[in-house]
């Protein structure tokens, strides 16, 4: 064998199987999973379409929330996928480096647990976690109704709660929490949350009053080129998008109940991509 070739073969040895392993790597399936105030559901995804290569499979949210029982129905989930890989994990609130720092609808003892470190100790599984609204917007700009879109989206999941999660060319800025702004004087959540209105069994065109002054009032702050509505509301748009009024273009997020999952399942991707970055850097 020429010294050349020598040469060659030695960097195809080098290289090749670092490729082939990063390659193997990033394209396991990922679980999402969407930890809700009412329901804990999963399914399988395909990062790269970023969409869901199973049925969804859902359990309901334990009473009360509490991080012990969150994590055990987070465990009966990845079960009934029978998975072992990367996990990614929403939750309904905000989460700083893994860190739960607020729980407007869940068990106040969250705060300040660590919840990939819990999942690793009770579950043995790799897993990232980010709020639910930031998961969602991720799926809707790189998949859905904000796929392509320059310049400022506002994507609001209006269920149990109402969230936030603003893209910025792309790019999420994340927990923003604009779901608590005040609007007349109380939490603009209390007020448009789909919870509240089916609460207090209002009228589409009632609720419509509220998200309307709440929508102005997220326009007069922050001027976004683009309105996604998501969550339990978006199931049925007929019934409130035409009594909806916008500056900004309004659209209704298109990966609907998936969002979350699929969002949380692209956070463990880019996760774990990072990671394989770092442990090869060439
Ligand atoms: C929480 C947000 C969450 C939203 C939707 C709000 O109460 O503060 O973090 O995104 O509910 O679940």
């Amino acid at each position: 064998m020429s010294e050349a070739d020598r040469r060659t073969t030695t960097r195809r040895d080098d290289v090749a199987p670092t490729i082939l392993a990063r390659r193997t790597l990033l394209t396991v399936a990922i679980l999402g999973i969407d930890v809700g105030g009412s329901g804990i559901k999963g399914a399988l995804v395909d990062v790269r379409r970023g969409a869901t290569t199973t049925e969804r499979f859902r359990l309901k949210t334990p009473k009360p929330a509490t991080p012990e029982r969150v994590i055990d129905v987070i465990g009966e989930v990845a079960a009934h996928f029978a998975h072992k890989g990367p996990v990614g994990i929403t939750f309904p609130g905000v989460v700083r480096d893994g860190v739960v720092e607020t729980a407007a609808n869940m068990h106040k003892s969250w705060i300040g647990k660590n919840l990939p470190d819990l999942v690793k100790d009770k579950l043995a599984l790799d897993a990232v976690a980010l709020n639910d609204a930031d998961a969602a917007a991720i799926a809707e700009s790189a998949h859905g109704a904000a796929k392509g879109v320059a310049g400022l989206v506002v994507l609001l999941t209006f269920g149990t709660g109402v969230g936030s999660g603003m893209v910025v060319d792309g790019r999420l800025v994340p927990n923003t929490e604009i779901g608590h702004l005040e609007l007349n004087g109380k939490d603009a959540e209390r007020q448009v949350a789909e919870g509240v209105r089916e609460a207090n069994g209002w009228s589409w065109k009632k609720w419509s009053k509220a998200a309307n002054d709440y929508l102005a009032l997220v326009e007069s702050l922050f001027w976004p080129d683009l309105i996604v509505i998501g969550g339990g509301v978006a199931k049925n748009p007929n019934d409130w998008l035409p009594l909806l009024k916008t500056r900004a273009e309004l659209r209704v997020a298109a990966l609907g109940n998936e969002a979350g999952i699929v969002g949380a399942a692209k956070a463990a991707q880019r996760a774990q991509a990072r990671t394989a970055r770092t442990a090869s850097p060439t």
